[in-house]
């Protein structure tokens, strides 16, 4: 009994440590976006917002979506550090069941396990709601994305975006703006 506190407890600040957000409870089971068409995701997308993550260091992020073969998407993700340094991860995104072309799988590497990428809402010319979760038993971990084609979105449409979140139990105000700022952002352009 005590062995298992010590090891959820460790578990617990391994966790809080990596800055994600954390929840006791079972992961919700959002509607996502109804006929969702790849074809017409494909492209650039700026970061306008997220829940909190252990692998974003950058500002800046963009997104970059391309089709590959039979079904598969490349994912180009890039973000400015700190030190003026361009960041950049490729990956792919699959849909594990081709009856809810929505909820997609996204890997980075070789042998990583994929994590959940569900589009919850676009209207693929302007904004994506992007939501994540995964369940570790008694808690879960979540992760969200604001996307828009622009660097910027309209606040009418970031609110709601956070309505649909707040209907599923998220609190939209653990989620934190990217900065996108045009100049500090120009290095992302060579
Ligand atoms: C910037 O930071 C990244 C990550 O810490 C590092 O890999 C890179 O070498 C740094 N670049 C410069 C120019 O300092
Ligand atoms: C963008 O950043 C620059 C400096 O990096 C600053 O001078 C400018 O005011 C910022 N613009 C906005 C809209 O925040």
């Amino acid at each position: 009994m005590k062995a298992m506190q010590v090891i959820f407890l460790t578990l617990l600040s391994v966790l809080a440590a990596s800055a994600q957000v954390l929840k006791f409870a079972k992961c919700p089971k959002p509607a996502v976006q109804a006929n969702f068409d790849a074809s017409k995701y494909l492209g650039k997308w700026y970061e306008i917002m997220k829940l909190p993550t252990s692998f974003q260091k950058g500002e800046c992020s963009i997104a970059t979506y391309s089709l590959k073969s039979h079904g598969v998407i490349g994912v180009l993700n890039s973000e400015l550090l700190d030190n003026g340094t361009v960041n950049s991860i490729v990956g792919s995104a699959k849909v594990k069941d081709p009856s809810e072309p929505a909820k997609l799988e996204v890997s980075f590497f070789e042998g990583s396990p994929p994590g959940p990428y569900w589009v919850l809402s676009t209207d693929y010319k302007g904004h994506s709601l992007v939501y994540g979760c995964v369940d570790y038993g008694l808690f879960s971990i979540e992760l969200s994305w604001i996307l828009s084609r622009e660097p910027t979105l309209s606040e009418e449409t970031v609110e709601e975006l956070h309505s649909i979140l707040s209907s599923i139990g998220i609190d939209v105000n653990k989620m934190v703006p990217t900065n996108q700022n045009e100049t500090y952002c120009s290095a992302m352009n060579q």
